[in-house]
């Protein structure tokens, strides 16, 4: 990691009083805890934080690649930024995250977005101070897209919540899914030494934390790469022996490699949540192997069952890539197989997006985008049934819950998440904010359940 404070000092003496910095992070929970590390910078060189574009001083948009869309929509938003830029030219605007470790894409910015000043990549996040002193300096465009392999064990970070932590545990992936771009734009696996994970996490609970959220893009592989012999499991355990109220939950696990000694140490841990997310992908093994994700349907059926064969009520979820290039009707209708077999409580499914410089961009696909359209509306119909049904074995039950707030389109009601990862609402009071509380369920709804304070 660079040492920046002679930078930040710099940055903060030429800043002046009031200067305000809107970081908007787009996409899954890592870019969100980068978000997060590029905020303690920002704060660190004097600036406070607005959700307001109009009033900030500078914006920087945290960018996903994961899906075409994601990108469109950064595209539209700097777009629209050049106007704010007319109404006040000292506005600085950076773009960060995995938009801009795709080198055509910081071409694209250089070429087509002058409004833009600064670019930084997903690795280089401490070279912002560098970056940032360039700009307010006045040079018109300062990118840095190399890889530091900064893990920012000391960096300092603005949390987006006072209760719920996002802890990454390692960077990268080794998978090459043959649909996914995250191991061009993240390099490969690097775990974080588990000394620093247990006292970051040890800090967090002092601090009055309820929920750890341990961040990984496959947290099965954990260790791989470290001298010790530390596993996944074994963090959990160490996790789970420091004292305090709070929630331990991790996300993802690749079912490739979802082992026993991992489900056994869930059911042991009793501050890791019983929940697992499992992304299956796709219901047909013929389709997993164009994906390249080495487990048959078998295998993650058996992994499945394992579970709920020791709790029947154990909660999983998944995602699922609805047509992947030259998917046929009945591949599309052994997913929803799959659904109506392991009955998740939740599906995150994704309408498959071509990526450049991945593999199955190569592929020549026949399915049209109306008939992709088609399956996932039938995908979510069939799925919503599942959840509905699934969720009445919590009626008459008591659900402990983490709340997050009111509920935004329920009038009156407070809504927070189970231990099993169900959204929950019930009549209380605002002040519950961020605290634990039991509720006796009354109600299932699509994608909720309902019930009373006790
Ligand atoms: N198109 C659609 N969905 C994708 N995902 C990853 N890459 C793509 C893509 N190219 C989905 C996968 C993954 C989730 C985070 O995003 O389902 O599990
Ligand atoms: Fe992408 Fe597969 Fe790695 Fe997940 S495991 S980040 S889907 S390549």
């Amino acid at each position: 990691m660079k040492d920046n404070t002679s930078l930040i000092r710099q940055i903060h003496d030429m800043l002046g009083q009031d200067k305000k910095a809107c970081v908007r992070s787009f996409g899954c929970q890592l870019n969100v805890s980068d978000g997060e590390k590029i905020k303690g910078i920002l704060r660190q060189a004097g600036y406070s934080f607005t959700d307001d574009e109009t009033e900030a001083d500078i914006i920087i948009l945290n960018t996903c690649a994961v899906r075409e869309s994601a990108e469109d929509r950064v595209f539209g938003i700097v777009g629209s930024m050049k106007k704010l830029k007319e109404n006040k030219p000292s506005l600085l605007i950076g773009i960060a995250g995995c938009m801009t470790a795709q080198e055509h894409i910081a071409e694209k910015i250089k070429k087509s977005y002058p409004q833009v000043d600064i670019v930084l990549g997903t690795s280089a996040i401490s070279a912002l101070p560098g970056l940032l002193l360039e700009a307010l300096k006045g040079r018109k465009f300062s990118a840095d897209i190399s890889e530091y392999d900064d893990f920012s064990e000391a960096a300092e970070q603005v949390r987006e919540s006072s209760f719920k932590a996002s802890v990454p545990i390692m960077f990268g992936c080794n998978n090459f899914c043959t649909y996914c771009i995250v191991p061009f734009v993240r390099g490969r696996e690097r775990s974080r030494r588990p000394e620093d994970i247990v006292s970051e996490v040890r800090g967090l609970v002092a601090d009055g934390y309820k929920e750890i959220m341990l961040l990984g893009q496959n947290v099965n592989s954990y260790g791989n790469d470290l001298a010790d012999d530390v596993t996944f499991p074994g963090l959990l355990r160490q996790l789970n022996e420091i004292e305090g109220d709070f929630w331990i939950r991790f996300m993802s696990s690749h079912p490739k490699d979802a082992s026993r000694e991992l489900i056994d140490t869930i059911f042991e841990c009793g501050k890791v949540a019983k929940h697992l997310h499992l992304p299956v992908q796709s219901g047909s093994t013929e389709v997993l192997r164009r994906m390249n994700r080495r487990y048959s349907i078998e295998k993650y059926l058996g992994t499945a069952e394992y579970i709920l064969a020791k709790d029947r009520d154990f909660s999983l979820t998944t995602d699922i890539i609805v047509g992947f290039p030259n998917e046929t009707d009945e591949e599309f209708e052994a997913t929803l197989d799959i659904l109506r077999r392991v009955k998740y409580d939740n599906v995150y499914s994704f309408i498959y997006s071509k990526r450049s410089g991945t593999k199955a961009a190569e592929i020549e696909d026949m399915v049209s985008d109306e008939t992709k359209g088609k399956r996932m509306r039938r995908l979510l119909e069939v799925q919503r049934e599942i959840s509905t049904e699934h969720y009445k074995r919590f009626l008459g039950r008591t659900m402990r819950v983490l709340v997050d707030g009111p509920a935004k389109k329920h009038q009156g009601m407070m809504t927070g998440k189970s231990n099993e990862f169900i959204i929950v609402e019930f009549e209380g009071d605002i002040s519950l904010t961020g605290q634990f509380v039991d509720v006796k369920i009354t109600d299932t709804m699509n994608w909720a359940v309902r019930g009373e304070l006790i």
